[in-house]
């Protein structure tokens, strides 16, 4: 089966290439290396003893997208290119709306045009929005969430709804990812940010190696056991066994069409200070921080009830916090400087 990869050379997508390779799938990655870079794929095709096929362009781009359906037999797209950065998209949110919307409208444009009927799309948890009570289940309407990335992700599932709606050919996945952290086990894959990492591991870690003076926590007053919030946290091999996991689910029922969404996490809300403790033990050092106020649009707590995608995928987030840490250590220890080398 081949499957295409949007955004594959990217942090999730990297690491579900490599589940994907594993797993006999043949991969095509599409990827503008926005936040990327083509290291990543060499790396996975190393640790995959695997090629994969790697196309630099962008999902706007439909004359592009054509020619790679044109080119290639394809039975599947996993779809994670976009741009991710809450705080940004408040700034600049006519491009997160272009890439993340209008760019995935095209996409599904060429896969109609082709007839590819077989959608896997990258969602989060932000979806739920500040309506619904934790934890969040799939049977929850979508909610209102605070930034202009997190509306992009409501939209593009209100697209994929109307989409099955008028076609009854299409078969899409919509998993709804928590807080993916961590790194593949090698240390040879894992999160590379550009400039200062707006989420918590990917600083905690620069903090660890000396990059950054100290982590600031963004409030010790919410109403949460330790005052500081909570979130989902789950092992990105994890999260990238998942997506196998929902391809194999589409793959065991031909007869399906629609939208299906499944949270993808652990079922459990973790602290800030709690990670800090956990990052502190797996090195065996201590991580300078400092509270500081509260970051616009957080919430207090959120984690996923992960039932559905437990008995319908067959999948369950296996990894602990504990290796969550070391993993995210190796990774960042190893490679001071991510995939510039
Ligand atoms: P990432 O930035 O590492 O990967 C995204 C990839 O898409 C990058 O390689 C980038 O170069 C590429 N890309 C962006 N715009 C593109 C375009 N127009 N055309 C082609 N390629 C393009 O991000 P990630 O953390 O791996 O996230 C992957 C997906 O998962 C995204 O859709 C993101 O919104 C979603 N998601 C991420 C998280 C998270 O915490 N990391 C949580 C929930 C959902
Ligand atoms: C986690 C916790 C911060 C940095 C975001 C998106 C969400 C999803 C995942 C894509 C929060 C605290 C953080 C720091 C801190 N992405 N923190 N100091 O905000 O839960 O989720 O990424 O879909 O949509 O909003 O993740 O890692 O930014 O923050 O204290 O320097 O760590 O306040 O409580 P978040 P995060």
């Amino acid at each position: 089966m081949k499957v295409l990869v949007t955004g594959g050379a990217g942090y999730i997508g990297s690491h579900t290439v490599l589940s994907l390779l594993e797993n006999n799938y043949d991969v095509i990655v599409y990827d503008n290396l926005v936040n990327s870079s083509i290291e990543s794929i060499d790396r996975v095709e190393k640790l995959a003893g695997k090629k994969v096929e790697f196309i630099e362009g962008d999902i706007c781009d439909k004359e592009k997208l054509s020619k790679v359906f044109e080119q290639f037999t394809i039975d599947a797209v996993i779809h994670f290119a976009a741009l991710k950065a809450v705080g940004e998209s408040a700034q600049i949110p006519l491009s997160y709306y272009q890439n993340n919307v209008y760019g995935t409208v095209c996409l599904l444009e060429v896969m109609q045009q082709h007839k590819v009927h077989n959608f896997i799309f990258s969602s989060s948890a932000t979806v739920y929005g500040e309506e619904n009570d934790v934890p969040y289940v799939e049977t929850m309407k979508l909610g209102t969430p605070s930034s202009p990335y997190g509306a992009s992700k409501v939209m593009v599932e209100r697209v994929l709804g109307d989409l099955a709606q008028s076609n009854s050919n299409f078969r899409g996945v919509s998993l709804r990812y928590f807080n993916p952290i961590g790194a593949h086990e090698s240390g040879q894959i894992g999160e590379d940010p550009k400039g200062i990492p707006n989420n918590l591991l990917p600083y905690v870690a620069q903090v660890a190696v000396g990059k950054r003076e100290k982590l600031g926590i963004f409030g010790d007053d919410y109403p949460t056991k330790d005052g500081s919030c909570e979130r989902d946290y789950l092992h990105v091999m994890d999260l990238a066994q998942g997506h196998v996991a929902a391809l194999d689910w589409l793959n065991r029922h031909s007869e399906f069409s629609g939208v299906e969404a499944f949270n993808l996490g652990t079922g459990n809300g973790v602290s800030v200070f709690a990670i800090v403790k956990a990052f502190e033990k797996a090195i065996d050092k201590k991580i300078p921080f400092e509270v500081s106020p509260r970051r616009t649009g957080d919430l207090p707590a959120f984690w996923a009830d992960a039932n559905k995608a437990n008995k319908a995928l067959n999948w369950q987030a296996k990894r602990s916090v504990e290796q969550m840490m070391a993993d995210t250590w190796r990774w960042q220890s190893t490679n001071p400087n991510g995939y510039l080398v």
